[in-house]
């Protein structure tokens, strides 16, 4: 089972437009495939069609269990409209998570001893996570095979991507030996505009090696397609957004069945055919991060 976490610290960007249009895509596949929205924004909750305040069990049930079975698990999963797409809903309860579990032991770990549960019905999960980081950004972290960096093709953009480098160096030092694959997603893009070549360029000048060589276009289909609380590919699958979307998929696949086989399922690998590998290389470690590895030492103890 692969789990992705599509993270930044910066808001709209393409997060939750991203899980949604990969979701869409793996779901045509006939994957089977989870979706976890951890953000207390609950936008990927209402995307797909549910009210947050009516939803009977959701994340925050999960996080606050202190013991619990494959069954309860599956008791705070919600099935979608959509054959094969199931959700971990969000509730605005989510943003007191961190008060709640402040002092447990072993909390940066509860999502992925949940994960590991699930491991037989899913062939991928996906987390939407939220933009800060605290113990749900964590644990989405520490529970993926992969992480995803939506970009948006602008300056303010590129310091949030920055911002979520230094996480992952943070990760890195607190738990010893945690590798983190993550893949940088150029989002928004317009290549008439000098901002977007502009970004590209500092992308690949700083980033390359995790750098997707594609860009998501910028495609006014995907306002549309929230507004409708449909995934682009049930929108237009032919459209441009959709396409690069698609690409994306094949390659994020590839790398996995390059750095984790063992997570990959069958089903999945075999919808890899048309992608090229991509090469991973760990940034060095940044001094000033000390301070908040203490926390994130403390979560993963
Ligand atoms: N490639 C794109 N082209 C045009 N519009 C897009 C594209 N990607 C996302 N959008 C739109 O931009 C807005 C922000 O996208 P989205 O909600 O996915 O970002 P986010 O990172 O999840 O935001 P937040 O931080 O608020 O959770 C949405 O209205 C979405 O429809
Ligand atoms: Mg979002």
């Amino acid at each position: 089972m692969l789990v992705w976490s599509i993270a930044s610290q910066k808001g709209g960007v393409g997060k939750t437009t991203t899980v949604a249009s990969l979701a869409g895509w793996l779901q045509k596949e006939n994957l089977n495939v989870l979706i976890i929205d951890t953000d207390p924004h609950a936008s990927l909750t209402s995307y797909l069609g549910f009210d947050y305040n009516n939803i009977e069990k959701s994340l925050y049930d999960l996080y606050t269990q202190e013991n619990f079975t494959k069954e309860t698990i599956q008791s705070y999963i919600t099935h979608t409209n959509f054959p094969n797409l199931d959700i971990i809903a969000s509730s605005m309860t989510l943003a007191t998570i961190d008060r709640k579990l402040s002092g447990r032991s072993g909390v940066g770990r509860i999502l992925t001893n949940a994960l590991k549960l699930l491991e037989d019905d899913y062939d991928v999960v996906l987390i939407d996570c939220p933009p800060v980081l605290g113990a749900l950004m964590v644990n989405a972290l520490v529970a993926s095979t992969s992480i995803l960096v939506p970009t948006q093709t602008e300056f303010l953009s590129l310091k949030g991507l920055e911002g979520m480098v230094r996480t992952f160096n943070i990760m890195r030092k607190a738990d010893n030996g945690c590798i983190i694959n993550y893949t940088v997603i150029p989002t928004m893009y317009d290549k008439r505009t000098k901002a977007s070549r502009t970004s590209l360029e500092y992308l690949n000048a700083h980033y390359k090696d995790n750098l997707w060589q594609g860009q998501i276009p910028v495609d006014t289909l995907f306002r549309e397609s929230s507004q409708k609380g449909l995934p682009i590919t049930m929108l237009d699958e032919k459209c441009r957004g959709a396409l690069a979307y698609r690409e994306l998929l094949l390659q994020l696949l590839s790398k996995e069945l390059e750095l984790n086989p063992e997570r990959i399922s069958p089903k999945a690998a075999a919808i890899v055919s048309l992608s090229s590998g991509e090469k991973n290389t760990k940034s060095d470690v940044n001094k000033d991060m000390d301070i908040i590895a203490g926390d994130v030492d403390a979560m993963l103890s």
